[in-house]
């Protein structure tokens, strides 16, 4: 293929302030150390919403390659939204990425699919990349079997995109998730690639080639290379491994 891998770290609610700044200056200089290609493999953190200005100083002051994305973004652009932040907001701190969708936003904040497909919209409208998060539960996977649940999820997802715009898309099996019970690299590959007929059906050909999909749950720097040599995987979403600087550092790095 000639996808250029992601390897995306999703912080999730973790690392305060004077972690975040400590944890990428350390993160930029043992990747630099080592001579990270990041055309080779692209590398991208997910900071909390409070972290993406300074995170982003930081890596522009230093011309850092590592990538920036948001966990979420409301699909409204700005407005009586108490709390809520706005794709336009994200795109003012140079923001690439933004999650929509994951798991623990669909089950805690009762996301839908239509709210999923609506903020998917907003990235596009402000020049963001949505990385979305599909999956389905240990419950799911029993009674539908593996590719029924985030097959249906990234149809949905994908109502309203048009066929050019740039999309990743994150396999993240819920049963998977911080659990430490990873899929296996055969399990994955064969809903990864389930989900770019999707991509194909939808959007072209052309697009499903081009489109990442990644493979996200319990991912380690012990297990990475195993989900790589999958043709149909193209990087992964980390989660726990993604707070360890050296941890995460690996796994940019599963080729060496
Ligand atoms: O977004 C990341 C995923 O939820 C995976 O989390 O690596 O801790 O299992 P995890």
């Amino acid at each position: 293929t000639t996808r250029r891998p992601l390897i995306a770290g999703n912080w999730k609610m973790n690392l305060d302030h004077l972690q975040s700044i400590a944890f990428v200056q350390k993160l930029a200089w043992s990747l630099k150390d080592a001579k990270h290609d990041y055309q080779t493999v692209e590398a991208a953190i997910f900071p909390p919403f409070t972290d993406l200005r300074s995170v982003q100083t930081l890596l522009d002051a230093d011309k850092l390659e590592l990538e920036l994305g948001a966990q979420d973004l409301s699909d409204n652009d700005s407005g009586a939204f108490t709390g809520d932040i706005s794709g336009a907001f994200l795109a003012k701190l140079d923001v690439k990425y933004v999650i929509v969708g994951h798991s623990e936003r669909r089950t805690i904040h009762h996301e839908s699919d239509e709210i999923v497909a609506s903020k998917v919209a907003a990235a596009h409208r402000n020049g963001l990349v949505p990385v979305i998060c599909v999956g389905e539960t240990a419950d799911d996977l029993e009674k539908h079997g593996p590719s029924a649940v985030p097959v249906a999820q990234l149809k949905a997802a994908l109502e309203t995109v048009p066929a050019d715009a740039e999309i990743v898309v994150a396999y993240e099996p819920v049963w998977a998730i911080g659990s430490g019970q990873a899929a296996t690299p055969e399990q994955a590959e064969q809903v990864c690639a389930a989900l770019r007929e999707t991509l194909a059906e939808k959007l072209g050909a052309d697009q499903a080639s081009a489109t990442r999909v990644l493979y996200g749950g319990s991912v380690k720097a012990a297990n990475i290379a195993t989900f790589m040599r999958e043709p149909n995987v193209d990087g992964a979403l980390v989660g726990g491994a993604s707070l360890d600087t050296n941890e995460f550092a690996s796994i940019v790095r599963y080729q060496n």
